[in-house]
């Protein structure tokens, strides 16, 4: 802490999530000065970005030292998985996010699954395996429709929904055999296919400590109408009336409070986000994954929505102390708009300059993924997903027409976006 007892804080990451964190930070009154690493474009105009990449944890730790940080936010789940936050520790720097322990939830398929298991978790039934005559046995006794999981990392493309026998053997052999996805896909998980509609819920916690952020949910396909690729999703939304009063209190009840006792039993000092991926069956929610971070684009609805000020929150997470009861949010809802570039989640060009409005409304927030500053201070293309608009407004139909009508507004060559974000909640009513 500086003399003006403001903190340093470091944003690692350089996506949409992150930029915004930037931002939410930036309104903080605790905050001093906010740095990111490797940060993009839009974090570039606002806050000083340092090049080291987010699988570099010596280099991160170096940084943080040398910026004199005095809390280290992290955003993606690689450097999570890789022990950041525990190099960061050994280092006395605070840092929000799980201890690599923890962040196995995610980085294991295998290990969440066995984790929900041995602590009765409702999920779907579920075979590990790492040899493919026992997977093909499984399969035998639990025939098609059939999920097949690479239980590592796989950045979202690691689940193939095998709706015939052929495809599943083929995604099993692919992975155990094959090489599909690298060391990710040397185990896998195979589970039972759940149905009913998904939502998400994310919570900061801090040992059996948490307050929940409200229930979002995402489009993960490329096309309108939910079709075609999956990609790191095109647009989110919250709340959800998916997720009533009553099925929020059986989640916490079911899913969120059994989990953070049961890591707490398993020696699991839990500190960070939860990310609970769930489907909302007949036979009640079930959880379908977690992660152990923040969504992108959630967090881009999920940020907007907090009243106030989220620092003291990741502040008392990071150090293991009680979190408020509660938090407040605005009234209302949020919606974004992930703006994508041509042909993504497939190949597509970088480098487009990037026209955007000299201001919008309050709000409005334009949040910057895959996009560069060059050196005249232009902004250009820089990903498959370029920005995100996201608004917020008393209703959620007013969101998303303030949300496009700015995205209309941006331009730059090959411009992709779905024009349905909300469709399913909109039409709820
Ligand atoms: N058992 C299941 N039954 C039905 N659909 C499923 C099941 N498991 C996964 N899915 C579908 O596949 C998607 C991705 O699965 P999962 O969340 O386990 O993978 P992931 O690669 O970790 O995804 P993410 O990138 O969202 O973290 C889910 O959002 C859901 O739509
Ligand atoms: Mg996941």
């Amino acid at each position: 802490m500086k003399e003006d007892n403001k903190l340093t804080i470091l944003v690692v990451g350089a996506g949409g999530r992150e930029h915004a964190l930037v931002k939410k930070c930036l309104s903080s009154p605790l905050a001093g000065r906010v740095i990111a690493a490797p940060g993009n474009g839009g974090m570039a105009a606002e806050v000083d970005c340092f090049s080291v990449t987010v699988e570099d944890v010596p280099g991160m730790v170096a940084l943080a030292r040398k910026e004199q940080v005095d809390l280290v936010i992290v955003g993606p789940e690689i450097p999570l998985s890789l022990g950041l936050v525990d190099a960061l520790e050994a280092a006395g720097i605070l840092a929000y996010g799980p201890f690599r322990a923890g962040a196995e939830l995610e980085s294991s398929k295998a290990f969440c699954k066995d984790f929900f298991a041995r602590h009765k978790i409702p999920t779907a039934d579920y075979g590990n395996f790492t040899e493919v005559a026992p997977a093909l046995e499984y399969l035998k006794a639990h025939p098609a429709p059939i999920v097949i999981k690479a239980s590592g990392l796989a950045a979202g493309k690691g689940v193939i929904m095998a709706e015939t026998e052929e495809e599943a053997i083929c995604a099993i052999k692919g992975m155990l055999e094959g090489g599909d996805f690298g060391q990710s896909g040397c185990e896998i998980v195979i589970e039972e296919m759940l149905f009913g509609e998904e939502a998400s819920i994310h919570v900061i916690a801090s040992g059996e400590d948490y307050v929940c952020l409200p229930a979002s949910q995402d489009h993960k396909r490329a096309g309108e109408g939910d079709t075609g690729l999956n990609t790191g999703g095109m647009g989110a939304y919250c709340p959800t009336g998916a997720i009533t009063p009553e099925i929020q209190a059986a989640i916490e009840e079911s899913v969120i409070r059994p989990t953070l006792a049961g890591l707490k039993a398993d020696g699991i000092d839990y500190r960070g986000t939860l990310y609970a991926g769930l489907m909302l069956t007949k036979n009640g929610p079930k959880i379908l994954e977690y992660n152990v971070r923040f969504g992108d684009p959630e967090t881009q609805v999920l940020l907007p929505m907090v009243a106030g000020d989220l620092v003291p929150v990741l502040l008392a997470s990071a150090k293991g102390q009680p979190l408020p009861d509660n938090l407040d949010f605005h009234a209302g809802a949020a919606m974004v708009v992930v703006l994508a570039a041509e042909g993504y989640p497939g190949s597509y060009e970088k480098g487009k300059e990037i026209d955007l409005p000299e201001a919008v409304p309050s709000e409005i927030e334009i949040v910057h993924a895959g996009t560069m500053r060059t050196e005249s201070g232009s902004t250009r293309t820089a990903g498959g997903r370029v920005l995100g608009v996201s608004a917020q407004a008393p209703t959620l139909q007013e969101a998303a027409d303030l949300a496009y009508e700015i995205c209309d507004q941006i331009t730059f060559a090959g411009k992709y976006l779905r024009r349905d974000i909300g469709h399913r909640e909109l039409k709820r009513g």
